[in-house]
């Protein structure tokens, strides 16, 4: 098993990437984010509670997510892996993330950080809001999670240097490109 986790700002082509990792490691995707927006529009309960943090660009309390991701891998038993894209988030959802994996003997195997510049996120973001009706795609709550990633979610890449599994990837760049220089990471673990 090969559990994976994609790890960066906010628009740092998390859900692009994963697209393509998806497709070539046949890897289930577990995307927090992508499962909170199916809840809000089904108007869940859940997804109603969310609702009011993700249109501030604040992060849904960690009891919600971790519970979302405890089910999500009972629910698939059997495959080659996991990419958690926008997920762990705190420290606490990583420490909840390890115990979860661990108690199934699988834990994480690799952490790629991608790196891009805060000019390059907001320019993305911007743009995608014109024409994806997402409705944290504003300017101003567009600042608001990238506050909230320095403060909450960039310590998640502290914890994970000290098991040494994070590795720095280039995210700018041709989309190709940059899943070419994540194939390479992924595929060095997997041949070794
Ligand atoms: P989430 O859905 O996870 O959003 P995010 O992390 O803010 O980031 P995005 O999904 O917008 O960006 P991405 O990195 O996936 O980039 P993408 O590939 O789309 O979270 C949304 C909200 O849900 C949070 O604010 C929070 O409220 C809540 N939430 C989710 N998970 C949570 C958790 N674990 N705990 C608590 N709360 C949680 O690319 C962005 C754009 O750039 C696209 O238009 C794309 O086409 C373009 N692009 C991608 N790659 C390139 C490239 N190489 N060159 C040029 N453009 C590119
Ligand atoms: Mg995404």
């Amino acid at each position: 098993m090969f559990n994976l986790v994609l790890f960066g700002p906010p628009g740092s082509g998390k859900g692009t990437q994963s697209n393509s990792i998806i497709d070539k490691y046949k890897l289930i995707h577990i995307s927090t984010g992508d499962i909170l927006r199916s809840e809000v529009n089904n108007e869940t309960p859940l997804g109603l509670e969310a609702k009011k943090y993700m249109d501030q660009g604040m992060l849904v309390p960690d009891e919600v997510v971790i519970g979302m991701i405890s089910s999500k891998l009972d629910e698939n038993p059997q495959v080659n892996g996991f990419i958690f894209d926008g997920f762990p988030r705190t420290v606490a959802q990583a420490e909840a993330l390890d115990n979860l994996l661990d108690f199934k003997n699988n834990p994480i195997n690799l952490v790629l950080s991608l790196q891009v510049s805060e000019e390059e996120l907001k320019k993305r973001l911007i743009s995608r809001g014109e024409v994806s009706g997402r409705s944290d795609d504003t300017e101003a709550v567009i600042v608001n999670r990238i506050k909230e990633y320095h403060a909450k979610t960039a310590p998640v890449a502290e914890y994970y240097k000290t098991t040494e599994k994070l590795i720095e990837v280039k995210g700018e760049g041709e989309v190709d490109q940059v899943f070419g220089l994540i194939s390479a990471q992924i595929d060095s673990l997997i041949e070794a």
